[in-house]
């Protein structure tokens, strides 16, 4: 099982790497009022986000997808299992506009399956899947939405608190619905971790509300989403060759070491 981690990690760093030369499709942005309403359609709004959510930036994670290279996924879209990789870029629109951005701001991002081991049973709700804080306004465009610039963790300070864990959703487990939220990052961790709070690394049942608490953080400046459906096509579709039963109740199973490595080299260029 490692050794299929493995591979599809490379597999997806290759890819990332010949990406670039093909066209992407036409990106468009979205209103930060759209990304409300969508997080509303979607019910992750009041379900997991509190009903407050009212993203002040457009916030977005970028994919290479098959047969279309990188594209700029908006909140809603559906990838297959080997597509979900961490994203090649996340960037941001009309950011000064942010809650308490300043030219110096850091920011933290997570990402999360809310629908763990599945939505009708959502035991584990919500798994953490990345978190990272020290992301930083890059000033550089986006490769695929020119009114974007990249959000990057300058070298050296690149320390996520969960290395990012690739979706490995159980075959036919519905619908998982997979959350990244971008938060203003407070001053006092740019030089501390959030053990430094007494986060603790278990990624199961991370309750948001007690987690924005102990940290001091503000609400969720920006938020987008992707779905992974495990049902299409007998349960291979769209999730790919994940067969049932893989991983312990449908938790996701921690990438290899080197497969890990890949992503951090990966994740440093983000
Ligand atoms: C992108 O835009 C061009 C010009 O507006 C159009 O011809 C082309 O079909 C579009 N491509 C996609 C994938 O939507
Ligand atoms: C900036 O935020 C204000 C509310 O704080 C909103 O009225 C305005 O439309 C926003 N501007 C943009 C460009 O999103
Ligand atoms: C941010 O980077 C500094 C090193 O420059 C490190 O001490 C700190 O733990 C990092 N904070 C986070 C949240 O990753
Ligand atoms: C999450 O934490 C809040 C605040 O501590 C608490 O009120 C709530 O019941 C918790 N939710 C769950 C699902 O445990
Ligand atoms: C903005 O800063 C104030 C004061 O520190 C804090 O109470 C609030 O939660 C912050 N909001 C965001 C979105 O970071």
């Amino acid at each position: 099982m490692l050794s299929h981690y493995s591979s599809a990690g490379l597999l997806a760093l290759a890819l990332a790497a010949a990406a670039p030369a093909m066209a992407a499709d036409n990106a468009t942005s979205l209103s930060t009022l759209e990304f409300k309403n969508r997080f509303r359609a979607s019910g992750i709004v009041p379900e997991i986000l509190p009903a407050a959510l009212d993203p002040s930036v457009s916030f977005y994670a970028s994919y290479v997808r098959t047969g279309h290279g990188n594209e700029l996924i908006l909140p809603g879209a559906s990838l297959t299992v080997s597509e979900a990789d961490l994203p090649f870029e996340f960037s941001v629109e009309n950011l000064n506009n942010g809650t308490n951005v300043t030219a110096n701001s850091r920011f933290l991002i997570y990402l999360l399956d809310a629908d763990a081991p599945s939505r009708n049973n959502p035991t584990a709700r919500n798994l953490r899947h990345y978190l990272a804080g020290n992301y930083t306004a890059s000033g550089t465009t986006s490769q695929v939405l020119s009114t974007a610039q990249r959000l990057t963790i300058p070298t050296g300070q690149f320390r996520p608190f969960t290395s990012f864990i690739k979706p490995a959703p159980t075959a036919n487990t519905g619908v998982h619905r997979y959350i990244f939220a971008l938060y203003t990052q407070p001053a006092r961790y740019n030089n501390a971790g959030f053990e430094s709070a007494g986060q603790e690394a278990s990624i199961e049942n991370w309750n948001l509300t007690q987690w924005r608490t102990q940290l001091g953080l503000g609400p969720a400046i920006g938020a987008t989403y992707f779905t992974i459906d495990t049902g299409a096509n007998g349960g291979q579709g769209t999730s790919g060759n994940v067969p049932a039963g893989n991983g312990a109740a449908g938790v996701a199973v921690p990438v290899c070491m080197a497969a890990l490595a890949a992503v951090l080299g990966f994740a440093a260029l983000l």
